[in-house]
């Protein structure tokens, strides 16, 4: 219960439950982090290899569906999932997503641990998709 406590206080410490951030987008936007410079990128690096449409359900390694992160339309159907499962801002850092082991290749078998963001990037994570959100899109 004090570490909990202590964790709370800081903001430092991982959080054990998914929890929202509570990043802001400034406003106005700043507009430097991009789906092309920094979402498709994160995703790839990340995610993709379980979240992946393509994927049917016995390859995604439990990654739930309509958990998709290849495109710009599927991170935006779950953003607030996103941010409390791999977001880092003022309320919390969460390092639940990725979990320990990955496949080396999109519905391969578990066999490398998964690349880990750094907390820059889960902070630009955060503060990514609470820009993008609010930005215009056609779909
Ligand atoms: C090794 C495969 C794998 C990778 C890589 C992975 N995930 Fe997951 N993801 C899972 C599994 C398994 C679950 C279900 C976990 C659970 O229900 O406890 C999940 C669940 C989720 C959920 C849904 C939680 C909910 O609300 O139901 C989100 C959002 C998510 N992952 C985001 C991400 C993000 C963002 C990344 C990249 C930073 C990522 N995941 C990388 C396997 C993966």
């Amino acid at each position: 219960m004090r570490l909990l406590t202590a964790c709370f206080l800081l903001a430092a410490c991982s959080n054990p439950i998914p929890t929202p951030t509570g990043t802001v987008c400034p406003d106005p936007d700043p507009g430097d982090l991009t789906y092309e410079n920094f979402g498709k990128p994160f995703m790839e690096n990340y995610c993709t290899m379980c979240h992946l449409s393509t994927l049917p359900r016995s390859q995604r390694h439990g990654a739930p569906i309509y958990h998709d992160y290849d495109s710009l339309r599927g991170v935006l159907e779950t953003p607030d999932h996103i941010d409390e499962q791999a977001g880092s801002g003022p309320d919390a850092d969460n390092m639940l997503m990725p979990p320990d082991r990955c496949p080396s290749e999109p519905g391969g078998a578990l066999n490398v641990s998964c690349k880990v963001p750094t907390e820059d990037e889960r902070k630009h994570l955060a503060l990514w998709i609470a820009c993008e959100r609010t930005r215009p899109h056609t779909f």
